[in-house]
């Protein structure tokens, strides 16, 4: 098995006659999979798509600043599509030069015009809650609407703290989606404290607090990523950021000359999560994952892994465009049950039904605790990872806001098929679980990993080498 074999480029995006409208607005495929253990193991050097969190926020703030603003390794997934898609309505000009290489001619804090469309978010809630932000200071009017896992999450989390700017909104029951937002003339500066430790609430706050004269004020009860606080000093603005006990006080100066500055977006850690956990999973495997963003803010995942005794070492460590990047090797280990603390969440928050796969596979307990924000993820994912587990026969429990996976050291039995519910990292995860089970596991859906990891299927399967793919059609 060769162990370096040259970079495995992702899947060249499908040509479209218009990356903005046409395949952002069309419905992805019901496509049932199914995964199986592979005859050989994985190896080589792969690169994970661009980070979807850092890939939002170049549209957004490229849109926003004066200039144009030259993005490279943008996710090109329907969920930043979607984005690129809204921030055109909004009159800025996004144009695609080459696969993840975008440019964004901006038009200035407070230059967005009226949108003659509803936005239409898809699937993602960081797009819809951002721009809920960007819209909530700019005098027009506009309608938010997703897809129907979209029009079931809260959105009052945002709308309850940018109305303090004046802004005005009106949703359906719950405030959820389709959402109707009529932006302030005149914003006032926000001063809030989060209940919940929400990257999206937080960067909600400071977008809308860019077109706002005055001191935006933002607390969270403890730290989540701070992309958009790294972005907004990137792009000129005055960010000052200070520890409040186990959380952080930002503070940003509303109306900042956003100069436009060029991005290159890291590998999502979030997505490579799939792999390092298929790599530990799989006998025999070595994987090099090269330039994945390491944001300590977002690598409780690579600490869980190794408490449970994973090796996983990072080289070429580097910093690109203001966040640090590595080149992370993994190989094939035994892993061991382990207590997940409930303030480690906000650094893995996406990362905790493939966790739960990982915890399928070792031997002893796992419990992960104080999940309760699982619960209004594109899924129900607190519930649906249990019942992926369950279905795959995995002995599992949820006590409260704690997942619990006891793990034999043993691969567990499979052959059970899972409700995705329209969530991307459900249907990666059981597909990752079926790598690892004695009979495959089917999913009932996999369209949706289009929305944060185009490519993963030839990914993986490119990575093994035998000629039979170990996922394919189900
Ligand atoms: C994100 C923040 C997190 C995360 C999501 C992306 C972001 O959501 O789950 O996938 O880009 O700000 P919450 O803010 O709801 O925790």
């Amino acid at each position: 098995m060769p162990l370096d074999r040259p970079a495995v480029k992702p899947a060249p995006v499908k040509p479209a006659p218009c990356m903005l409208c046409a395949r952002a607005m069309s419905a992805p495929a019901v496509t049932p999979f199914l995964a199986r253990r592979p005859a050989a193991p994985l190896g080589g050097t792969l690169a994970v798509p661009g980070d979807k969190s850092i890939s939002h926020r170049a549209l957004m703030f490229g849109a926003l600043a004066v200039g144009e603003t030259r993005i490279a390794g943008l996710l090109e997934g329907e969920d930043v599509l979607r984005t690129a898609a809204a921030m055109r309505a909004l009159g800025a000009e996004v144009v695609r030069d080459g696969p993840g290489a975008w440019r964004v001619a901006g038009r200035g804090i407070g230059g967005l015009i009226e949108p003659a469309e509803v936005l239409d978010m898809g699937n993602s809630g960081t797009a819809a809650r951002l721009l809920a932000g960007i819209l909530a200071s700019h005098p027009i009017f506009a309608v938010l609407t997703g897809d129907a896992s979209l029009r079931r999450r809260p959105m009052r989390r945002v709308t309850e703290p940018l109305a303090l700017c004046g802004a005005r909104f009106d949703g359906r029951a719950g405030g959820r989606l389709p959402l109707a937002v009529r932006g302030a003339a005149d914003a006032l500066p926000i001063e809030y404290r989060l209940p919940v430790a929400s990257a999206q609430v937080k960067s909600a706050v400071l977008l809308c607090g860019l077109n706002a004269a005055g001191l935006t004020r933002v607390e969270e009860p403890a730290a989540t990523r701070d992309h958009s606080e790294n972005m907004l000093r990137h792009f000129g603005a005055e960010v000052t950021v200070e520890s409040a006990g186990a959380g952080r006080v930002i503070t940003l100066l509303g109306q900042p000359e956003l100069r436009a500055a060029d991005i290159t977006v890291p590998g999502d850690p979030s997505s490579a999560a799939f792999l390092i956990v298929a790599a530990l999973l799989v006998p025999g495997t070595r994987l090099r994952l090269t330039g994945v963003g390491l944001n300590p803010l977002r690598t409780g995942l690579l600490v869980t892994l190794r408490e449970m005794g994973a090796v996983l070492t990072v080289e070429n460590a580097r910093s690109e465009g203001g966040e640090p990047v590595g080149d992370i090797v993994v190989t094939h280990a035994a892993l061991r049950g382990v207590e997940v603390p409930p303030e480690r969440a906000p650094s893995m928050i996406d990362e905790y039904p493939v966790l739960a796969v990982a915890a399928a596979c070792a031997e002893g307990v796992t419990r992960m605790r104080g999940l309760h924000e699982l619960r209004v993820k594109e899924s129900d994912r607190l519930a649906a990872t249990a019942a992926l587990l369950a279905a795959n026969g995995v002995r599992v429990e949820i006590a409260g806001a704690d997942l619990i996976v006891h793990g034999t050291g043993r691969p567990p039995q499979g052959g059970g098929l899972v409700a995705t519910q329209m969530d991307h990292r459900l249907a990666m995860s059981a597909l990752v679980l079926g790598l690892a089970t004695a009979e495959p596991v089917r999913v009932d859906d996999a369209g949706f990993i289009d929305t944060s990891f185009p490519g993963f299927v030839a990914l993986i399967n490119s990575a093994i080498a035998d000629p039979a793919p170990a996922l394919l059609p189900a």
